[in-house]
């Protein structure tokens, strides 16, 4: 099985999951689509504007503590020269959250304008969360609910399917409880093993030696005063060697032998994927923001 079809998405997953947001997009004036920031291109649903249609929508970079700061501003601004409205977070801390309610409002104020004119004092924003797996969806919500912000409060309302609660986060705002789960661009090969670099797809189904190699030599291509100055080893950079050669190189600064002398490369692959998605490299983007014209 490949690492891309790893992502279990069927096309009757996928019908459902239109619908089923399509009906919930009736309740919110809002939807946050989340994407883990240091892959924003793998991270985001291909067909997310034709599900939400005139919805407002706003980005959240999730898990800015692991990306390249520079590249997180660049992300935001080209997101915002296409007229959605971006922000970065963090979940792990909270950071970034306060912006992001600063940021809905923003989005969403002519509308609030016409409440307040008719009267609809005290009218909740309320806001659905969109995203694919392990971008944070949960821990943004959890963040919402948790925080200052105000307590979980699941209510019933009429007119809402059973599935669907809400929780009152104060400041004004209602968040859909259930976040909408999306499915990546599955059929690159790319998005599959970008999502498999930064631990979006199990690692059991994977070849993780192989995926290693291809990660240092992106990591050696992007950042590679990183791999040095974490392993400490002399990488030529033109050109530079195939990956399962600078991980040899690794596993041996780091004594991973086997019996006779040899590499451990598998052990060496997994600590190299482990440290990369732990931030122990680094702040590091994979993909970087289109280059505005
Ligand atoms: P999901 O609902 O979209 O599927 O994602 P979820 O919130 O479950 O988050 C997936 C993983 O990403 C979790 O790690 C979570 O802790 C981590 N995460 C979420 N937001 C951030 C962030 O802003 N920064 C960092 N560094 N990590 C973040 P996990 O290893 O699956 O679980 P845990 O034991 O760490 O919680």
């Amino acid at each position: 099985m490949s690492e891309v079809q790893s992502v279990q998405w069927f096309p009757g997953h996928m019908a459902k999951t239109r619908r089923k947001i399509g009906e919930d997009l009736k309740l919110v004036d809002i939807v946050a689509e989340i994407l883990d920031s240091r892959i924003p291109q793998s991270s985001s649903n291909p067909v997310l504007q034709e599900i939400i249609r005139s919805k407002p929508r706003l980005a959240v970079f999730n898990k800015s503590d692991l990306a390249d700061p520079k590249e997180t501003d660049r992300w935001i601004a080209f997101y915002r020269s296409q007229k959605i409205p971006a922000v970065a977070v963090d979940c792990k801390t909270g950071k970034g959250v306060p912006n992001f309610y600063r940021t809905v409002q923003e989005r969403l104020g002519a509308q609030l304008s016409i409440w307040k004119e008719k009267g609809m004092v005290g009218r909740p924003i309320r806001i659905m969360v969109l995203g694919i797996p392990n971008v944070g969806k949960s821990s943004l919500i959890n963040r919402m609910i948790g925080g200052k912000a105000g307590k979980a409060e699941v209510q019933d309302r009429p007119g809402v399917t059973r599935q669907n609660r809400w929780f009152t986060i104060g400041k004004g705002f209602e968040l859909l409880d259930t976040p909408g789960v999306l499915w990546p661009k599955f059929e690159d090969p790319l998005v599959g093993e970008h999502l498999a670099f930064t631990g979006a797809v199990k690692d059991e189904i994977l070849d993780l030696e192989g995926l290693s190699f291809r990660l240092v030599e992106l990591l050696m291509e992007l950042y590679p005063q990183a791999v040095d100055q974490r392993y400490k080893i002399e990488v030529p950079k033109e050109p530079v060697p195939p990956g399962y050669e600078i991980l040899e190189q690794i596993g041996r600064k780091r004594g991973m032998l086997l019996s006779k002398g040899e590499i451990d490369l598998e052990r060496a692959a997994a600590m190299l994927l482990d440290e990369f998605r732990s931030g122990k490299l680094g702040r590091i983007t994979l993909e970087q923001a289109p280059q505005k014209k």
